[in-house]
């Protein structure tokens, strides 16, 4: 049994590294296993601008810890007036990696997003054309749609027609959480990819509900039956090279979870690579966490992979029960592998 485990060191293809006191609080966290991290344009209001995300990145930057090598992959908040002149440029200029499309109203500074895809025809025309990816929040807002099928039926009503009219269009599908959308990014090929967080693949929506309502469970896209974190688990540690690591590391301070109206965010920055470790493991798969953590990701940008490594080691670690001001997933919990300092 092995009881040491390097890698070359991961990326975080999706994370929400917030503003001002909350930055300063989360930003060591993903620093300390992630070499890279997309990050999520929603804050209040929305890096819609190259300017604003040039600002952001600086912002940052100054709250990593001294000597971090960390760099953040800047993303485009997409609304129905963005700029194609805008963003192409921000790509150009390396300070857009890539655009994030939010469905008007589907989760947390949501408001300012798309409300019809038709809408961004010639932003998404522009980024089919210099190749940069689109990420998406892969849920519909109607609100006939049941919560729990928002997400099966983006594919039907959004993705699947998105993909056809843009057929160079490099799209990532963040965070699924069904079979649908596992079986459908592995059989799309090259241009279609997707995240998936760990708590997609260590919960399912009974533990929303595990003996009293449990907010820190709560996220968007919301957690699915148990044969949906099955089939998504599968994806992760199945070896198709379009699954890649993702976090959705989403704080929220503790008063604004336990609330007559919580939040919906996951943070799990501070073990991410912990948890995922032992999803591998249970799955007998821990020879496939590199590829999924550190490689997949990258290649699928097209950009270069980490040199250094990081190494896990089995003995565990005691997730505490705050960190800072918040409650961070698996807390209180023991996970079987921790990142060596
Ligand atoms: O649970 C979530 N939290 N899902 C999202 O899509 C956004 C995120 C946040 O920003 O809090
Ligand atoms: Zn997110």
């Amino acid at each position: 049994m092995t009881d040491r485990l390097t890698i070359r060191r991961p990326d975080d293809w999706h994370v929400h590294l917030r503003d001002g006191a909350m930055l300063e609080a989360v930003a060591g966290h993903t620093a300390r296993t992630f070499a890279r991290a997309i990050v999520m344009p929603n804050l209040s209001p929305p890096v819609t601008k190259v300017a604003a995300a040039q600002a952001y990145r600086e912002r940052i930057t100054a709250a990593l810890p001294a000597g971090s090598g960390f760099t953040p992959l800047m993303t485009c908040y997409l609304t129905d007036n963005a700029d194609p002149g805008e963003i192409v440029r921000g790509h150009a200029a390396g300070v857009f990696t890539a655009c994030k499309l939010y469905p008007a109203g589907a989760t947390t500074n949501s408001a300012h997003g798309v409300t019809d895809v038709r809408n961004i025809a010639r932003v998404l025309e522009a980024m089919q054309r210099a190749g940069m990816p689109l990420l998406v929040h892969g849920e519909v807002t109607d609100p006939a749609v049941d919560i729990f099928d928002r997400e099966a039926v983006f594919i039907e009503r959004v993705l699947r027609p998105l993909l056809r009219d843009f057929p160079a269009l490099k799209v990532v599908m963040e965070h699924i959480t069904t079979a649908e959308a596992a079986a459908f990014v592995e059989e799309r090929g090259d241009r279609l990819a997707a995240t998936i967080t760990p708590q997609h693949l260590h919960l399912s929506r009974n533990a929303l509900f595990d003996g009293g309502l449990r907010p820190h469970a709560y996220c968007l896209p919301v957690l699915k039956r148990e044969r949906h974190r099955l089939a998504v688990r599968r994806a992760a540690t199945g070896g198709c090279p379009r699954f890649f690591l993702g976090t959705d590391s989403a704080p929220h301070e503790v008063a604004r979870k336990e609330s007559g109206c919580g939040c919906a965010g996951v943070f799990n920055a501070p073990f991410a690579l912990e948890s995922y470790a032992a999803v591998f493991d249970e799955e007998g798969a821990l020879d496939r966490l590199e590829a999924f953590a550190s490689e997949n990701g990258a290649r699928w940008y097209g950009l270069p992979l980490n040199e250094g490594t990081v190494t896990l080691v089995r003995g565990g670690v005691l997730v505490p029960e705050r960190v800072g001001d918040v409650v961070p997933f698996h807390a209180g919990e023991r996970l079987g592998w921790r990142v060596e300092a």
